[in-house]
């Protein structure tokens, strides 16, 4: 974790107190009534401590209507009590802020806490569904925390809800409402079907959802429990019990009584014995964010004990036994500049944003991706729009939504190109993706670029400046004319000597004998990487039975489904005469070790009746292995990048896969490997050196 810790905003005098004070009021309590909010995540928070900091200093000039005594500040007030108040949570930002506060907790109870849970905090809204019998009688919002709004004609829309437990028990269970990023998508297309403005993010799409009443259609949301509470009076109330239970045997009594909890997911909650175990947790947790289908903005941790959370009590804003760890922000607000349309390798014309740099988690961002044109008109964006940028982990930060409540009305509509911005050839929109009808001759540069490149057919001494030269000497106009390139060809060149001729020559050889898998992946068929590339070789053996497949033989590989089949059997023959010419440039069109699909089962030899086999007869050492790799790949395997690693892991007969779950078999922990090696050894999964590996597939190395 980096640099986690938010600062405070600056507040320098009583004015400019007022000033932030009023700002936060005024957007929490958008928030709170329809899930609109003017600040993004970060500026609030950093508001809200600058006003803190600035109290601290002041204590007798705090304003009555201040955020932070509250436990919402500026919620709109709800009309149902609730029983037990719905409190928030302090929040931590680094390491040494969560030390700090164990030891304060330990320091109030009288000893160290030796048991935590920790868990994800969720980004959706906080409700209480009231249950009587084991049946859903009411749905309540937080709403300032004493009273919420009662949104029962919710129940029936959201996932993980019960309307019947599995017991007929009086309870209350409180939770987390939010919509995983697909029903964040489906909302959003129906919202606007239905001539509605797209939501920003999630979080407001469950909050205007959940709070609609009138509205002509209805979306999926989900719930996550974390709160399990008896309810006063009522004599089926397995009341008594309930308050003697640990949260995570709460947790795990929700889950029984059929409740969704965060157990069903890559994060589930767990338990940790010290500070040192919950930060590795929360590493872990930091390190899955990116790939999780909903939703978190940091980590909650409990004391686990009912006792220890008795003898820390709660403030009238949070209790004292829980803290939440915020995890950087992934979502800003900024502007949208322009939109710049560029086309790739394959001759796809894609839309970029262009924006007012923006800093999201230590790095400053200034293009987002945006799909498509149609994506673009869905969504409705316009020049000069506010928009909510999401970046989580190496991912390509996206555009959300625009925030249409900021619009001043100046904004403009995105023009679409009407010819190939690039060559000026038609654009055929026929498909979602726009594509020059030059196709992969649009943009030779970087189709023959790419396939040059390390993990395709690896040709050293043939980089971006060397290639741009090739093709404006017209000596490349495709992929396979680079195969038949003469020594007096490359010696006229500029900045060509005899050496770099003959490497480049020598390079040119060597790449005619790579592996099917990678000359599939060189050609850039759209829809396949180099996983997928992969795959379909090591299925068919030979370009002759790749492209002899139909759609349904294409489906038979792992990974391909009915949609993307057919479009990557007509990507094959488009590109039929290109792999005639390479084939007949010598170009090698067979994968080593794959057994091509028997004739009768239709099924690859391979994945038929016995396990794999080598051409020996030996069975694969990685045979039915899930395989993850992490940290550097040095010792006896040399230097091997991700996909060499992935290569050999696949050609041995094992599967490889980027994260560690409980169905990862093998985890090789190189120098630097950090949360996955953790990870493994929490999950008791094998671990092995670089050297270790190399051992174990010796007769697949080289
Ligand atoms: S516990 C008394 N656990 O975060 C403890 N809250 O900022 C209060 N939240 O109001 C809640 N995930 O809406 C808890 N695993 C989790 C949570 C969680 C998300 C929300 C909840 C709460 C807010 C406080």
């Amino acid at each position: 974790m980096t640099g986690m810790t938010t600062p405070a905003a600056r507040i320098v005098d009583a004015a400019a107190y007022a000033q932030a004070v009023e700002t936060v009021v005024k957007a929490a309590a958008a928030y709170y009534a329809d899930g609109t909010s003017p600040l993004d995540d970060d500026t609030y928070d950093r508001l809200v401590r600058g006003i803190e900091a600035w109290e601290a200093g002041h204590p007798d000039e705090v304003l009555p209507d201040s955020p932070t005594g509250k436990v919402a500040g500026g919620a709109v007030e709800g009309d149902v009590p609730h029983t037990v108040a719905m409190l928030s949570l302090d929040n931590v930002f680094s390491p040494e802020e969560f030390t700090a506060w164990t030891e304060s907790l330990a320091r109030r109870i009288g000893h160290d806490v030796t048991r935590f849970s920790v868990e994800p905090k969720l980004d959706g809204l906080a409700v209480a569904a009231r249950y009587t019998r084991g049946r859903l009688r009411q749905l309540i919002t937080r709403g300032d925390g004493t009273a919420g709004e009662d949104v029962s004609h919710a129940i029936g829309t959201i996932e993980g809800l019960p309307e019947q437990l599995a017991e007929p028990v009086t309870v209350e269970v409180r939770g987390e409402v939010l919509m995983t990023t697909a029903q964040f998508e489906h909302a959003n297309e129906v919202r606007t079907a239905h001539g509605g403005q797209p939501f920003a993010n999630p979080r407001g799409a469950s909050a205007g959802s959940l709070r609609a009443r009138e509205r002509a259609y209805t979306v999926p949301m989900t719930f996550f429990g974390y709160g399990l509470l008896p309810v006063p009076g009522t004599e089926t109330a397995p009341a008594e019990r309930l308050l003697e239970l640990a949260h995570s045997d709460l947790m795990a009594q929700a889950a029984a009584y059929g409740v969704n909890t965060t157990a069903a997911t890559a994060v589930p909650g767990v338990t940790a014995a010290t500070a040192e175990q919950v930060l590795a947790r929360v590493s872990e947790i930091a390190e899955l964010r990116a790939e999780l289908p909903f939703g978190i903005d940091g980590i909650v941790i409990k004391a686990d004990l009912a006792a220890d959370q008795q003898a820390a009590g709660s403030g009238s804003r949070a209790p004292r036994w829980a803290i939440a760890y915020k995890l950087p922000a992934v979502e800003k607000i900024t502007r949208l500049l322009e939109v710049e349309w560029n086309v790739g390798r394959t001759g796809i014309i894609a839309p970029r944003a262009v924006l007012e740099p923006v800093e999201i988690d230590g790095a400053t961002i200034t293009y987002a991706t945006l799909h498509n044109p149609g994506d673009i008109t869905r969504r409705d964006l316009r020049l000069g729009d506010h928009v909510m940028v999401h970046r989580a982990g190496d991912v390509i930060p996206r555009i959300e939504a625009p925030v249409a409540h900021l619009r001043t009305g100046d904004e403009q509509p995105i023009a679409f190109p009407e010819v190939c911005p690039r060559c000026g050839s038609d654009i055929d929109t026929s498909e979602q993706r726009w594509r020059c009808e030059n196709g992969r001759n649009c943009h030779l540069v970087a189709a023959l670029s790419y396939a040059a490149g390390r993990d395709q057919l690896d040709i050293e001494g043939l980089g971006h400046t060397r290639v741009v030269q090739l093709v404006e000497a017209g000596l490349a106009a495709d992929l396979a004319d680079l195969f038949t390139l003469t020594r007096d060809q490359l010696l006229g060149l500029e900045r060509m000597g005899e050496t770099s001729t003959d490497n480049l020559l020598a390079a040119l050889g060597r790449a005619k004998e790579q592996p099917l898998s990678r000359v599939l992946c060189a050609l850039g068929v759209r829809g396949t990487g180099r996983s997928m590339s992969r795959r379909i070789a090591r299925y068919f053996a030979t370009m002759d039975h790749i492209r002899a497949a139909d759609a349904e033989a294409m489906q038979q590989v792992e990974g391909i489904g009915t949609e993307k089949a057919p479009s990557i059997v007509a990507e094959l023959a488009e590109l039929a005469p290109l792999i005639d010419k390479l084939a007949a440039a010598g170009v090698s069109m067979t994968e080593p070790g794959a057994t091509p699909p028997s004739p009768t089962t239709g099924a690859a030899a391979d994945a038929g009746d016995g396990p794999p086999v080598t051409a020996d007869g030996v069975g694969l050492p990685l045979d039915g292995m899930t395989v993850v790799v992490t940290g550097a790949m040095t010792g006896a395997l040399g230097e091997l990048s991700r996909n060499e690693m992935n290569e050999l892991i696949e050609r041995a007969g094992g599967r490889s896969s980027s994260s560690v779950s409980k169905k990862t078999s093998l985890v090789v922990a190189g120098e630097g490997a950090g949360s996955k090696r953790a990870k493994a050894e929490s999950l008791g999964i094998r671990l092995a050196t670089p050297d270790e590996f190399a051992a174990l597939i010796a007769d697949f190395v080289g």
